[in-house]
């Protein structure tokens, strides 16, 4: 048993300055929980003179984040920089190098050297550590890597991206326009430093990604992963959906069927009474479905300082108190390649919204073209009729195959009445 655990913090934004804010106020309660006090050694961020709501006067200051990680006074560094390369890459790389533990909330930077990091830390025989990376306050990594450990994995998805599910549930409760509930997202301090992460799915499949492999025993393998956002989803598809006892989420699901992992991030319908349904706002959402433990939930706030600086202390205390476990949950040499399966065999309902001019005959010709692709129609609503004469129609499916739906609607959407590009998307029973 040390003393005290003795750690260096680059990056003092929303979850740097959240960190030294618990730190600070439970001070003598984590000593007790880590069995040892949890000292401040050094910190560092760019401007110096930036009031960050915390005090640092007792902390020294380095200019160089990098420098931190040549230091032998340190058991831990905490990177709350950002970036998949750049300054937080060279910091982990060089603070695992020299025999400190890394505490990480940096997505990107794992679900891209995640593998590597892990055999760095393994050989060195320190500690990678990242709940704050997914979920915020959910502590979803220790609940794959610990309590579902005795579990053979079948399904990880859920509601990955606080700012996205916060859009969404602002614009359809209050009608606000995207770019107005996404600049509020960003001043409450959830998104990331380029918001198009989050609005592009990016950030949601950066998280799937660990999720996959503490699941299901492979590497991180970002590149093979395509994302969709919710920047193409309309005010007019939130009510739609609604209208047809739907909510829109942005969901991230990994799924092992037959020896291969589907892996999706897209924004999807969900019941509107269904459990995913009612989880709005910051809150993120995390399924597990495991062979003997069945189907388990966690609900908590998916971004902002406070949760997410939780996660990051609970990793801190963790590695205080001598705690020792593989970045992913094996050996990180053990983890294989995935195998990874086709989406477009898997089969669910589709809800299809298409902007068309209102004419005789249009419906039997969108119609034809799902009939020929073996696509049975569950429910049509046509909509209003605008000045310029056209009108939107949203067909909800019968379970069809994802690839038999997209080349109907790719050819739909060459139909010369088809005025906008459609919008597509699953319906999941979750
Ligand atoms: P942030 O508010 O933008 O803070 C970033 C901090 O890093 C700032 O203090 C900045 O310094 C500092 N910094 C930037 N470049 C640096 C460099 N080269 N060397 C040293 N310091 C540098 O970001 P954040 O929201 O706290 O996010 C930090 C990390 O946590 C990211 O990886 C993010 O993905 C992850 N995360 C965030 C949340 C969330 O809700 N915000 C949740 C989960 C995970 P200055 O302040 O001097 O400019
Ligand atoms: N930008 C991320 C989100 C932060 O909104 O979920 C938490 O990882």
């Amino acid at each position: 048993m040390v003393d005290s655990f003795r750690i260096g913090i680059a990056g003092l934004g929303t979850v740097g300055a959240g960190v030294i804010k618990i730190l600070q106020t439970h001070q003598t309660m984590i000593s007790g929980r880590a069995g040892c006090s949890v000292e401040i050694v050094a910190v560092s961020a760019r401007d110096k003179s930036k009031d960050r709501g915390v005090d640092l006067s007792r902390y020294e200051w380095l200019d160089k984040a990098a420098s931190l990680a040549g230091r032998d006074d340190l058991d831990a560094v905490v990177e709350l920089i950002g970036g998949e390369e750049g300054d937080a890459l060279e910091l982990a790389r060089n603070a695992l190098d020299n025999g400190i533990s890394f505490v990480t909330a940096n997505k990107a930077l794992l679900a891209h050297h995640g593998y590597d990091l892990a055999v760095l830390a393994e050989e060195n025989n320190v500690s990678l550590m990242y709940e704050a990376a997914v979920a915020g306050g959910i502590p979803i990594i220790k609940s794959l890597r610990e309590g579902f450990a005795a579990n053979e994995i079948e399904a990880v998805y859920g509601i990955l991206n606080g700012t996205c599910n916060y859009i969404l549930t602002e614009m359809r409760e209050t009608g606000r326009p995207f770019s107005d509930v996404l600049k509020e997202a960003q001043d409450k301090g959830y998104a990331e430093a380029d918001p198009e992460f989050d609005i592009e799915g990016i950030d949601s499949a950066h998280k799937l990604c660990l999720l996959s492999s503490l699941a299901f025993g492979v590497k991180p393998d970002f590149q093979t992963l395509k994302a969709q956002g919710i920047s193409h989803i309309t005010a007019a598809d939130i009510s739609y959906a609604q209208e047809l006892g739907y909510r829109i989420k942005l969901l991230g699901i990994s799924r092992q069927i037959d020896g291969t992992i589907i892996q999706m991030v897209e924004p999807c319908l969900v019941s509107e009474s269904s459990t995913m349904g009612a989880v709005e706002g910051v809150f993120n959402a995390v399924f597990v479905e495991g062979d003997f433990v069945g189907t388990e939930l966690q609900i908590g706030r998916g971004a902002g300082e406070g949760p997410t600086a939780s996660a990051i202390v609970a990793d801190i205390i963790d590695l205080a108190r001598g705690y020792k476990v593989p970045a992913f949950g094996i050996p990180a040499l053990m983890l294989a390649d995935a195998n990874k399966g086709d989406p477009g065999e898997m089969e669910s309902r589709f809800y299809i919204h298409l902007t068309v001019i209102d004419k005789p005959g249009v419906l039997a010709e969108i119609t034809a073209i799902m009939r020929d692709h073996d696509v049975s129609m569950e429910d049509v609503l046509q909509r209003g009729r605008d000045p310029e004469n056209s009108a939107s129609v949203v067909i909800t499916s019968h379970s069809t195959k994802q690839a038999e739906i997209h080349k109907a609607v790719a050819k739909i959407e060459s139909l010369d009445f088809v005025v906008k590009n459609p919008t597509l998307l699953r319906i999941e029973n979750f």
